[in-house]
């Protein structure tokens, strides 16, 4: 019943007819596993009524708990302005820092402890440990560079290109500091990616960093700066100064040349504002904290813009309520800061809780599968939290190796995507030892923070699904006329949440109409509407909910590809194959992939008079590479004689998904050429 739902559902979306919605609509109902005691009776919330206190009803009042997890210099006059639907504000008339609620307010308690734990990849590195009171001098010294330096000041948009390394932090929370806005673009992507993104948000300050570890390398990063300063002046944008950091402080670590007069080495400038304290900027709750750019439908990734009250709000709750964070937990979320993940739950929920929060440089498996945990024992790691695809990498190459070391989690996450029940056991008996609470936590970058999962004290856990939503969310599941469906309906459909919440975006940036378009028009009965009940969030996921109440989330109902847990937008990677001037027709279809759950298969077609090559492969591959970043390489260029096509001209991708994935591709006679469907078959690996 419900595989024909998401089937039929699936075929109203043109391009993603072989969906992400196929996983886990076959997966079987599981046993439930309770919580152990030991974790019960230390957490943070076991009171069901939680529930019961923030019912639809109760709207919006009960976020005033939120909202007092937070220092403010202003309170708030206004729990929630909802009068310019779906354009929400929360906190209204507040005013707040949120540096100084991730740092300041924790000097008086706690300035010895360590806010982060940073791990550099080679292991004969020693960890760094940065105290509260040590975050708040090197955060405030380059607060002041940022401000007498760059002159930037509050408002002011400033790109970071940075890896994994405690100056991506310190560079967030000086910018909070001074109510500058952040736009973090992911290391991984490439100074083409990271130009788009300075150029959309008219950033003119570049942060960045020469070189990183990853896979026992040390990669050049500076020349990724070089490429973006140029790309954006081709696209009219002129970022004035790069703000480079040294992987290694006194060492410059990246062959590429410094710009006079461009580029500035952080570490030599800071000399000069060694003992400088910058007063953090007492801010307007829904002012902007940072941007995040993530793809959608269309070919440009946008800017998801989150608030400062709302944002810090909402996430230190979920902090502290579903991942359990007391101030003496040592935190570990392996996520990247680059993506949301690493935004709320590696940076401000927790510090926002005064944690110690770890940052891992490289990757998880290196120099082999048991690095994870070897850190965990060390550190003494008691929060865990990562995705489904690094479990399924670290099951694959060190099954045994948990064991082998003396860590103790009471507490795990996963994230990001359908976590299959066999990885999910495997995570709970070998990973956790059996003892541990498990949440498998389901958001998006747009959201903030959490939307459904457990409460890892109140709930019992289900392998495979994430679970009714969080306190003062109320998610709905409606079908394609609109109507709902019920808990125990078997069928599937597209979730929603019924209510506003404080950490949702305020507006794609430069792009309101985007935001109406994307997340609220669907389901919106009535535009003229004030009632924020007639404005349901629509997350852009297919979902089921069990009897339960659990919902278990199918993945993407769009023409975005989830590859390890990160979004890429199938059209993003079929414009850069149409970069390459022999290429008249791309098209891009997820394959199912045993550590990434998808991968992206892309097809071409050459103009006519072109010989198909491996180079013209290469040169398409190279061209996403160049474009996106090594994340969206697709597993196989094929060059294809023609696209199957309907008879009105219309690309079947759910043809070249079906062959990809070693499907039939089912009936194809209605195609203009269905002769090319086996010729096809016969070229793709
Ligand atoms: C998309 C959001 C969530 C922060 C990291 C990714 C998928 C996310 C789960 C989960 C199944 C999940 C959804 C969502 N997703 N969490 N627990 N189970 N799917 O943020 O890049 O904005 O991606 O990731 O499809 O829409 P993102």
């Amino acid at each position: 019943m419900a595989e024909q739902s998401a089937r039929r559902q699936s075929k109203e979306q043109p391009g993603a007819e072989v969906s992400e919605a196929q996983i886990a609509v076959h997966w079987q109902e599981e046993k439930y596993y309770s919580p152990p005691k030991e974790f019960i009776a230390q957490a943070n919330l076991t009171d069901k009524n939680v529930f019961k206190r923030m019912s639809l009803d109760k709207f919006p009042g009960y976020f005033k708990e939120f909202g007092e997890l937070l220092d403010w210099d202003k309170k708030w006059d206004k729990i929630f302005d909802g009068s310019k639907p779906p354009f929400w504000r929360w906190f209204v008339g507040g005013r707040l820092n949120a540096s100084s609620n991730c740092i300041d307010r924790h000097l008086a308690m706690h300035k010895n402890k360590t806010a982060i734990h940073f791990v550099p990849e080679p292991e004969n590195e020693p960890i760094q440990h940065l105290t509260y009171q040590e975050l708040y001098v090197r955060v405030n010294e380059f607060a002041a560079l940022l401000r007498d330096s760059c002159g930037l000041k509050a408002g002011d948009r400033v790109t970071l290109h940075m890896p994994m390394v405690a100056e991506l932090p310190i560079a967030m929370l000086a910018c909070a500091r001074l109510g500058v806005v952040h736009s973090q673009v992911f290391s991984g992507f490439s100074g083409k990616a990271c130009a788009d993104r300075a150029s959309d948000s008219e950033s003119h300050v570049l942060i960045t960093m020469d070189a990183y570890h990853r896979g026992g390398k040390l990669l050049d990063h500076k020349e990724k700066a070089d490429t973006a300063v140029a790309e954006a002046a081709k696209d009219g944008h002129k970022i004035d100064k790069v703000l480079v950091w040294q992987r290694y402080p006194g060492r410059y670590s990246s062959p590429a040349k410094l710009v006079d007069g461009r580029d500035f080495v952080v570490n030599e400038l800071l000399p000069k504002y060694r003992g400088k304290r910058v007063e953090p900027a007492q801010m307007a709750a829904d002012a902007p904290l940072f941007l995040m750019y993530t793809s959608g439908t269309t070919g440009r990734p946008k800017g998801c813009q989150h608030s400062i009250g709302g944002y810090l709000a909402y996430v230190a709750w979920t902090s502290k309520y579903i991942q359990d964070i007391h101030p003496e937990d040592v935190y570990w979320c392996m996520a990247d800061i680059g993506w949301i993940t690493g935004h709320s739950y590696i940076v401000y929920g927790p510090l926002a809780l005064a944690a110690s929060s770890v940052i891992y440089e490289g990757l998880p498996t290196y120099p082999d599968a048991g690095r994870p945990w070897r850190i965990a024992q060390e550190l003494d790691v008691n929060i865990f939290h990562t995705s489904p695809t690094a479990i399924r990498a670290l099951r694959k190459e060190g099954a045994d190796e948990p064991a082998k070391y003396g860590y103790r989690f009471k507490h795990m996450t996963t994230v990001g995507e359908p976590i299959e029940p066999e990885v999910w056991k495997w995570y709970h008996a070998v990973v956790g030892k059996g003892r541990a609470a498990i949440v498998d936590t389901w958001w998006q970058t747009e959201t903030g923070g959490f939307l459904c999962s457990t409460v890892p004290g109140i709930h019992k856990m289900k392998p495979g699904s994430a679970g009714p939503g969080v306190p003062g969310i109320h998610p709905a599941i409606y079908d394609d006329e609109g109507k709902e469906l019920k808990a125990g309906s078997g069928k599937a459909g597209n979730i929603c949440i019924r209510n506003p919440w404080p950490g949702v975006m305020q507006t794609i940036w430069k792009n309101p109409d985007r935001f109406v378009q994307q997340y609220y028009a669907r389901y919106c009965k009535d535009r003229k509407s004030k009632d924020w009940r007639d404005w349901p969030y629509m997350a852009g996921d297919g979902a089921v909910q069990a009897k339960d109440g659990y919902y278990r989330i199918l993945g993407r109902i769009d023409d975005v590809i989830n590859v390890a847990g990160h979004r890429l937008g199938t059209k993003e990677i079929e414009s850069a194959a149409l970069l390459v001037p022999e290429v008249v027709e791309a098209a891009v279809v997820p394959v199912a992939d045993q550590i990434k759950g998808k991968v992206p298969d892309l097809y071409v077609a050459l103009k006519p008079g072109m010989k198909p090559s491996d180079d013209v492969a290469k040169k398409v591959s190279a061209a996403v590479v160049t474009e996106i970043g090594a994340i969206a390489r697709p597993r196989q260029v094929v060059i294809v004689p023609d696209m199957p096509k309907t008879r009105s001209g219309k690309i079947m991708r759910r043809v070249l998904a079906a062959i990809s994935n070693g499907q039939d591709p089912g009936d194809v006679s209605t195609l203009a050429n269905p002769e090319v469907v086996d010729a096809i078959r016969g070229i793709v690996k």
